[in-house]
C-alpha cells in the first residue's frame, strides 16, 4: 500500500505473542469441564421453568386452562397474561438507546392476550425439575381466536416494499443507467435465486439463571452483549443498571442469536420475581427455534452486463427479505455488492417483507452471506457465457476504488489472494468444460467465489492493572462466544508491555467489569484491543513517571517514545528497569489505567471514517465438489480459503474462526434450511434431526492461508475474522456443481433433487 493514513501505527518491531498460535488461555477449563456455562450453575432453592408456545400465527387467547398444570406434584406456579407480573414495554429502536437495540421483539410477553408469532410463549411453567416444567407446560390448554395472519414468504414477496437504509447500512444505490446499460450489454445473464430461513443452532442453547435479591438481580446468561442486556433488563424491570449483574465468563456458540434478548431470558426474570425463587430457563433445541429469531429468507435478481472482454458496464442487483411484524432488523443483502466490482453502471436496491412469524435476527455475516450468494454465483456464470476463465474474469473488475463512489480502499488484496489460492490449489488443472472432470462414477468440479465483510469497531472501556509482582490483570466485559476472546487481548496485552504471555490474566463476562464491545459484526477483538492498547500506554506513561523522577533509574528523563517495553520493562537501548524495580522503588503496589473510547465519541469518528474510506476484510474461496452422475449427492472433497484479514492476532483461533465460517457455509450451501409452513406459519423442523447442519463427515479437511498484511487504519491492523469466511462459501459449492454437472442451481440448499435429470434444464430464467 502506498496510501499514507494519519493513524497508521508499526509496531512490528516488538511483536512477541501477536500472530503466533497460542492456546485459549481457558482451553484447561473448556476440556475438562471446569468451566460452568449459564445453566450450569446452582442456587438453594433453584427452581426451573419452561415455556408454553402458541400453537396458531396470529390471534387473541380466549382461555387459557392451567389447572391440569397446576395439579402436577412439584408445579410451583404457571404464569399467563392473566397473573404474570407487569413488566415495562420494549422501547422504541434508537441508535443512541442501546436498551433498545437489544430487543429481540417488540412484543410484551405475558403483558398481553394477543399472539404474534406461532411459537411465542403464552406461558412460563415453574417447577422443581426441568423435567416436571416440562411435563406440565404440555398440559397447559389454550384457546385461541385465530385472526389473519401473513406468513408465506413466496406468496408475499412480490408485495415488498422498498426499504430505508441509513448511514451506516444503505438500502440501495446507483450509479449511471444500468437498466440501460444491461439491454446494451453484448454478453449478460440475468439470474433470479432463493434462499430459505435459516438458525443458528449454537452448541449451547440459550440459558438464564435469574436470582433476585430485594431489587437487585443476578443474571446468569448465555448472550453476547453483556451490556445490551443488562440496560434491556434495567428498563424492562424498572431498576437501575447497577441494580443488575450480568454474569456471562462461557458462551457455547452465538453466530448472532445471543446478540439480542429474547422471550426466554425476560420470562425467567419474570418469573423469578413472581416465585421469588431463583428460577433457571434452559431453552429446548425446539425452544430456541420458537422463541429466537433466525436468517431472513431472500429472493435475490443479479444481471450483469459485460463487453466481450468482460469489462463490466452493469450491475444490477436487487433483493426481498423478511423483517417480523413485531421486530428485527433489515439485512444489508445488497452491502458487499456495493463494494466488488469495477462496473461502468451499478444499481443495487433491497426490498422488506413484513410477516407476522418471529422476528429475523442477526446470523453470520447477516446480508452478505446470501448476498454474495447470488452476486458470485452470477458472476461465475457470466464467466461462463464470456468463456472468459472466472478468477481472470474477477481480476478484470477489480476496482482501484470503492465502485460506487470512488472512495479509497484502506487494503485490498484480492487479487493476491487469488494469486496465492490459484497456485496452492492447483487451479490450473481445471478443466472449463462442464463434467468433463471425472473420478470414477464423480464428476468433479472446481469453483471460486470472493468473500467481502465489511470492518466495523464498536465502543470499548478497558482497565489494565500491573502489580507489583509483575503480573498483569486486563478487566474488560467482553463475551467468549468460543473465539478466544481472552486470550487474544492477553497477547496485544504481553506485547504492548513487554511482559510474559503468562503474566497477564484477563477478565471478560462479567457486567461489573468496564463495559465491553458485543462480541458480533466481526468488531469484538479489534474494539477492546483499542481499548487494550490506549490503556497499556497510560500504564507505561505512569510507570515511566515513576522512574524519571528518581535519580538512580536508568530511564531518568527519558520520553516514552524512546523506550521499549519488553523483558518485564522499559528499556532505552542496552539499558532499563523491570516494572517490579520502578514501583518498589516508589512505593507502590499497583499501577493501573484505563482506556478506550465513550458512544459519542465512537459514533463521530466511524461516521467521519465512512465519509473518508471503505475498509472490508476478504479472501478467495476455492472449493472443489464431488456429485454422484446418478443420485446427484454432493460431497465437498477439497477447501482452500485465502483471506485478507489484516494482522492476525492468534494463529490457532483465527484459523478455528475462518474454518467454521467455511463449514458454517457449506452447511447453508447443500443442507441447511428453516422449514416454515407456510399455511401456520410454523417451524416444521425445529431439531438438529431435521435441520441439517454439516458434521464432520461432511466436511474435507479445510486449508486456510491469510495474507497477513496490517490495515493501516484499525488497531494492530486487524480487519475481523468472525464473519469473512462464511460469505461466498455458499457460491463456491455452486460454482463448483456448476462445474460438474453444468447445472446452474439458484435456489439453495442444493440438494440432491435439484441436480437430477427430471428437473429437466438447470435454473436459468427464460
Ligand atoms: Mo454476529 S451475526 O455479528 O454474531
Amino acid at each position: 500500500m502506498t496510501t499514507k493514513f494519519a493513524e497508521t501505527e508499526q509496531r512490528q518491531d516488538t511483536v512477541k505473542h501477536v500472530g503466533r498460535p497460542v492456546d485459549r488461555v481457558d482451553g484447561r477449563a473448556k476440556t475438562t469441564g471446569e468451566a460452568r456455562y449459564a445453566a450450569e450453575h446452582r442456587y438453594p432453592g433453584m427452581a426451573h421453568a419452561a415455556l408454553v408456545h402458541a400453537t396458531v400465527a396470529r390471534g387473541r387467547i380466549e382461555a387459557i386452562d392451567t389447572e391440569a398444570a397446576r395439579a402436577v406434584p412439584g408445579v410451583i406456579e404457571v404464569l399467563t397474561h392473566e397473573n404474570a407480573p407487569p413488566m415495562k414495554p420494549a422501547p422504541k429502536t434508537s441508535l443512541m438507546n442501546p436498551s433498545s437495540l437489544a430487543s429481540g421483539t417488540s412484543v410484551p410477553y405475558l403483558g398481553t392476550d394477543e399472539v404474534h408469532w406461532n411459537g411465542q410463549p403464552v406461558a412460563v411453567v415453574v417447577a422443581e425439575t426441568p423435567e416436571t416444567a416440562r411435563h406440565a407446560a404440555s398440559l397447559v390448554r389454550v384457546a385461541y381466536r385465530e385472526l389473519p395472519a401473513v406468513v408465506d414468504f413466496a406468496a408475499e414477496e412480490p408485495n415488498a416494499q422498498p426499504q430505508k437504509g441509513n448511514v451506516l447500512q444503505p438500502a440501495g444505490g446507483d450509479k449511471g443507467d444500468a437498466v440501460a446499460a444491461l439491454a446494451a450489454a453484448p454478453v449478460s445473464v440475468d439470474l433470479r435465486f432463493t434462499t430459505p430461513p435459516e438458525h443458528h443452532n449454537a452448541m449451547e442453547p440459550h440459558a438464564t439463571i435469574a436470582v433476585w435479591d430485594g431489587d437487585h438481580l443476578t443474571v446468569h446468561e448465555s448472550t453476547q452483549n453483556i451490556a445490551w442486556l443488562r440496560a434491556h433488563l434495567a428498563l424492562r424491570f424498572g431498576i437501575p443498571e447497577r441494580a443488575i449483574r450480568v454474569l456471562s465468563p462461557y458462551v457455547g456458540g452465538g453466530f448472532g442469536g445471543k446478540g439480542f434478548v429474547w422471550a426466554g431470558t425476560l420470562l425467567a426474570v419474570l418469573a423469578a420475581r413472581a416465585t421469588a425463587r431463583p428460577v433457571r430457563l434452559a431453552l429446548t433445541r425446539e425452544g430456541v427455534y420458537r422463541t429466537v429469531g433466525g436468517r431472513t429468507p431472500t429472493v435475490q435478481r443479479v444481471a450483469l452486463g459485460a463487453g466481450a472482454n468482460g469489462d463490466l458496464t452493469a450491475l444490477i442487483h436487487t433483493s426481498v427479505a423478511t423483517t417480523g411484524r413485531i421486530g428485527g432488523m433489515p439485512e444489508g443483502v445488497i452491502s458487499s455488492s456495493q463494494h466488488l466490482y469495477d462496473a461502468a453502471t451499478i444499481h443495487l436496491r433491497q426490498r422488506i417483507v413484513q410477516l407476522d412469524l418471529l422476528a429475523n435476527t442477526a446470523m453470520r455475516a447477516p446480508g452478505d452471506s446470501v448476498g454474495s450468494f447470488a452476486l458470485e454465483s452470477a458472476m461465475d456464470e457470466l464467466a461462463c457465457e464470456l468463456g472468459i476463465d472466472p478468477i481472470e474474469l474477477r481480476r478484470r473488475n477489480e476496482p482501484a476504488r470503492n465502485p460506487m463512489d470512488g472512495k479509497r480502499f484502506t487494503h485490498r488484496m484480492l487479487r493476491e489472494a487469488y494469486e496465492l489460492g490459484a497456485e496452492r490449489f492447483g487451479w490450473r488443472e481445471r478443466d472449463p468444460r462442464p463434467g468433463s472432470m471425472r473420478d470414477g462414477r464423480w464428476l468433479v468440479g472446481m469453483g471460486v467465489a470472493t468473500a467481502y465483510h465489511s470492518s466495523l469497531t464498536m465502543p470499548a472501556s478497558v482497565t489494565v492493572r500491573l502489580a507489583a509482582d509483575g503480573t498483569v490483570v486486563v478487566r474488560c466485559a467482553l463475551q467468549e462466544i468460543g473465539v478466544g476472546a481472552a486470550t487474544v487481548q492477553a497477547q496485544i496485552a504481553a506485547d504492548e508491555l513487554g511482559v510474559p504471555l503468562e503474566a497477564v490474566r484477563v477478565e471478560i463476562g462479567d457486567s461489573e467489569l468496564p463495559a465491553g464491545p458485543g462480541a458480533g459484526g466481526s468488531a469484538q477483538t479489534a474494539s477492546a484491543a483499542a481499548g487494550v492498547l490506549d490503556a497499556c500506554r497510560k500504564l507505561k506513561e505512569s510507570a515511566l513517571a515513576l522512574a524519571r523522577r528518581a535519580p538512580d533509574s536508568p530511564l531518568r528523563g527519558r520520553r516514552l517514545a524512546e523506550l521499549e517495553a519488553r523483558d518485564g520493562g522499559l528499556h532505552h537501548g542496552g539499558r532499563g528497569e523491570t516494572y517490579t524495580a520502578i514501583l518498589a522503588r516508589a512505593g507502590r503496589d499497583h499501577l493501573e489505567a484505563g482506556g478506550g473510547t465513550g458512544m459519542l465519541k465512537f459514533l463521530a469518528r466511524t461516521l467521519n471514517e465512512r465519509r473518508r474510506w471503505v475498509k472490508g476484510a476478504s479472501g478467495a474461496h476455492f472449493c472443489e465438489v464431488r456429485v454422484d452422475r446418478d443420485t446427484g449427492e454432493v460431497r465437498v472433497s477439497r477447501w482452500l480459503g485465502v483471506f485478507d484479514v489484516g494482522r492476525v492476532i492468534n494463529a490457532k483461533t483465527a484459523a478455528a474462526q475462518l474454518r467454521g465460517g467455511i463449514v458454517m457455509g457449506i452447511g447453508m450451501a447443500l443442507s441447511e434450511a428453516t422449514q416454515v409452513d407456510p399455511r401456520t406459519g410454523r417451524v416444521m423442523n425445529p431439531s438438529l434431526s431435521e435441520y441439517l447442519v454439516p458434521v464432520h463427515a461432511d466436511i474435507p479437511r479445510i486449508d486456510v492461508q491469510w495474507l497477513d498484511v496490517p490495515d493501516p487504519t484499525t488497531p494492530l491492523g486487524l480487519l475481523g475474522i468472525g464473519e469473512v469466511g462464511i460469505t461466498g462459501v455458499a457460491a463456491a459449492v455452486a460454482n463448483a456443481v456448476r462445474h460438474a454437472t453444468g447445472r446452474r442451481v439458484v435456489d439453495l440448499p442444493i440438494t440432491l433433487d435439484k441436480l437430477l435429470e427430471v428437473h429437466g434444464s438447470p435454473g436459468r430464467p427464460g
